[in-house]
């Protein structure tokens, strides 16, 4: 019986710094709004020249997870690429990875589950190398949101939450019982579909139809976020997704040492930590700095609490994420 460990993490985060501040000077908004009801007081924005985009960026988080993992990238058997914001309409970033890093012709799979998107690669590679397909899976969770945010007073209850940025990590084969990836746990519920959604381009939203009808009004092709339904939803389902993670285990919120929430929003990972009892260190947050940064979110916490030694062998770390479609998931991992 396989089972599959994280043997590498990376992340890459775009140099341009963007504060509330700065934010308020191009919209109606303030830092205490947002401190207060997101918890974000920066985030990172690829500035136009920079080089970055979503598949750039996220060849660059999964080159540091290569070479942390000890591995060649000619040891890698399967690309799985998370985002909502690709570099193109079609083809998906993993094709794009593939190419940049001048790997062999791998499979690359696009995963389009937005905040959980992580989660849901994690699983899909696990159960690849699990069933002896694949011994390295590289999954990269990347986005870049600045690109599409209506950055105006209109959609400012939407774009001041969204950062940009990357993370990867490579989950390599293993024949240690007990440890590494112990289970994955994935859920969605189509019919609140649009309560966070970005409708077009897309075959029901052509921009050219969108022009002809509504230049000002109708525009679709910005994300829109029912913020609090979205929020009573997103605290519901964590708790659930981690508790089923746990009792698949038969483990409680006790033998929890690092719990890395997809950082959607402060105030929801403190309500989550609360329910669970889980002390400051038992839960790693980075919104602050980064904001919501959706499929790139855990890899990257991930990896920064791992690179600050809050993870150690042995431990139990579970990762839990809700977001758009809506879709949520956790990923039990024994370090
Ligand atoms: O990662 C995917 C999952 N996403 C989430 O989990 C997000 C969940 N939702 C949230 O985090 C919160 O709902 C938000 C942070 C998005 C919004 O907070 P809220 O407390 O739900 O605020 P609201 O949307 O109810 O807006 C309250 C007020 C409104 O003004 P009025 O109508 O009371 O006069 C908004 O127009 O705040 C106003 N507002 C803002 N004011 C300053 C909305 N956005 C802003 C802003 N700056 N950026």
């Amino acid at each position: 019986m396989y089972t599959s460990k994280i043997s590498g993490l990376g992340y890459y985060v775009p140099e341009n710094v963007v504060t509330n501040d700065d934010l308020s000077k191009i919209m109606d908004t303030n830092d205490e709004w947002i401190q207060e009801r997101t918890g974000i007081k920066q985030r990172r924005h690829i500035k136009k020249g920079d080089g970055n985009s979503t598949s750039v960026m996220g060849v660059k988080a999964a080159k540091i997870a290569i070479e942390r993992a000890d591995i060649s990238k000619d040891d890698i058997e399967l690309i799985i690429f998370a985002t909502l914001s690709p570099d193109m309409y079609f083809p998906g970033g993993g094709v794009r990875v593939q190419d940049m890093m001048d790997m062999k012709t791998i499979p690359a799979l696009d995963v389009r589950n937005q905040c959980s998107g992580f989660v849901y690669a994690i699983s899909v590679a696990d159960q690849f190398i699990k069933t002896g397909m694949y011994k390295n899976v590289l999954v990269i969770g990347s986005e870049n949101h600045s690109g599409g945010l209506d950055m105006t007073t209109r959609g400012r209850g939407v774009s001041v939450i969204f950062g940009d940025g990357a993370g990867a990590a490579v989950l390599t084969r293993s024949k240690e019982e007990g440890r590494g990836i112990l289970s994955t746990h994935l859920h969605s519920e189509g019919a609140h579909a649009k309560e966070l959604s970005l409708e077009g381009p897309s075959t029901e939203h052509w921009v050219p139809e969108i022009i002809a009808e509504d230049p000002q009004e109708n525009i679709p092709y910005y994300p829109y976020m029912n913020g609090q339904f979205v929020f009573k939803n997103a605290v519901v389902r964590f708790s659930e997704v981690i508790n089923e993670g746990l009792q698949a285990n038969n483990l409680t919120a006790a033998d929890i040492n690092m719990l890395i929430p997809h950082q959607a929003n402060l105030r929801i990972s403190q309500f989550v930590q609360r329910q669970f009892k889980l002390s400051d260190d038992q839960v790693y947050n980075n919104i602050q700095k980064y904001g919501n940064t959706t499929a790139a979110s855990i890899p990257i916490a991930l990896t920064e609490a791992w690179e600050e030694g809050k993870i150690k062998e042995g431990d139990l770390v579970v990762l839990a994420a809700f977001g758009s479609g809506f879709t949520w998931g956790s990923a039990i991992i024994k370090w």
